[in-house]
């Protein structure tokens, strides 16, 4: 079990389809587009958070408006959530959460603004196995916070806090109805970034959908609207990879459901079915241990995006944590 722990680079703490999208000449499209909705479904009440989400948020997920004339500072907010020793082997796993902060100048308030999971990472990276229920249940949403106050301690202390420029208020205005659009559209957490090899050239199967990406969505919203900023320091983001050869799309929901797919079905089962359910980051790295033993024997991991499952051909180095700079777009 120890040397698996080798093909781990650095484990660095962020907690950051319907159909199979085609081009215009059929061919399959690189990354697979994540998949928007209309509107953000119901959650399930099976679904229930061991800590609520957003608890110091407006429960409406309204934003407050600011001036026009209004001068908004922006901070990068970074703090680890998680930081563990495994034995000796790889020294520390340092995973990083990623947020925005705002202060207004006119009104001296100040607000942090963060994505994230409404059940906590472990809902997100593995289903549930409910009596009556053939499928994999995912209770994977996750979902933009906006709450008063930076808690500058929170943030400076492990982390960092850095003013990165100033926007007008009219800007920000701006930026606030864009998060609720995204929040409305964008409601599936994912954890997993899928590529094919760790080399610069590599083709990227699926991009993650995670605080990381949230936060550099936000950058680029901001900077397309014409604001100034920059950060002094890298912006470096925790990123969780699987390392396949061409993903295999397999299907929804139905695969549990018709009697011709019922050996890919029980396939998938068993697959998801060792990963026990989890309460803690110490549990979902455990579980990602368990996952990589047994990618290096078997092979295959069944991944599920956009609602439906793709067979991952897995190829070494299986698994990698990292925390790696990607500039600001
Ligand atoms: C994960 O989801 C299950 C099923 O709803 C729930 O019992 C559990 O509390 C959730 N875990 C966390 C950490 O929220
Ligand atoms: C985003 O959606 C979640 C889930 O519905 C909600 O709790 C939250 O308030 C929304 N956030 C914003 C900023 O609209
Ligand atoms: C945010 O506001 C609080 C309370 O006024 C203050 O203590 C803190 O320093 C402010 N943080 C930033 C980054 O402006
Ligand atoms: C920062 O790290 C130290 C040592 O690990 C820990 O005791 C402290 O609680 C951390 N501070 C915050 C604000 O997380
Ligand atoms: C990556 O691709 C570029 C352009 O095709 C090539 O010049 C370079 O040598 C490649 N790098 C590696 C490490 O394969």
């Amino acid at each position: 079990m120890n040397y698996l722990l080798y093909f781990i680079h650095a484990l660095l703490p962020c907690w950051t389809v319907g159909l199979a999208a085609s081009g215009v000449d059929g061919q399959q499209v690189w990354p697979v587009p994540y998949k928007r909705l209309d509107r953000r479904p119901d959650v399930d009440p099976y679904c229930q958070a061991l800590f609520p989400f957003c608890p110091s948020g407006d429960p409406d997920g309204r934003m407050p408006v600011m001036r026009d004339s209004d001068l908004v500072s922006v901070f990068r907010l970074q703090t680890p959530v998680w930081e563990f020793r495994y034995g000796d082997v790889l020294g520390k796993f340092h995973i990083m959460h990623d947020a925005i902060g705002f202060g207004s100048a006119k009104t001296g308030r100040n607000f942090t603004m963060e994505w994230y999971e409404l059940f906590q990472l472990g809902n997100c990276t593995f289903p549930h196995e409910r009596a009556g229920v053939s499928a994999p249940f995912w209770c994977n949403q996750g979902a933009a916070c906006f709450y008063d106050e930076i808690d500058d301690v929170h943030w400076k202390q492990n982390g960092s806090l850095e003013k990165m420029g100033e926007i007008s208020g009219e800007m920000f205005n701006e930026m606030a109805r864009w998060v609720q659009e995204d929040n409305e559209t964008g409601v599936y957490y994912e954890t997993w970034t899928v590529k094919s090899d760790a080399g610069v050239n590599a083709t990227t199967w699926f991009e993650s959908y995670d605080c990381s990406q949230f936060v550099h969505r936000t950058y680029k919203k901001l900077l397309d609207m014409g604001a100034d900023l920059s950060s002094q320091t890298p912006t470096s983001y925790t990123k969780i990879y699987l390392y396949s050869g061409e993903p295999l799309y397999l299907g929804d929901d139905s695969i549990f459901q018709q009697s011709s797919t019922r050996d890919l079905a029980t396939d998938i089962k068993k697959f998801y079915h060792s990963f026990r359910s989890h309460q803690s980051v110490v549990e979902v790295i455990a579980s990602l241990l368990e996952a990589l033993e047994k990618m290096v024997l078997e092979k295959t991991f069944y991944f599920y995006y956009n609602s439906e499952y793709w067979k991952l051909p897995m190829k070494y180095p299986y698994i990698q944590i990292n925390y790696e700079e990607i500039p600001l777009p």
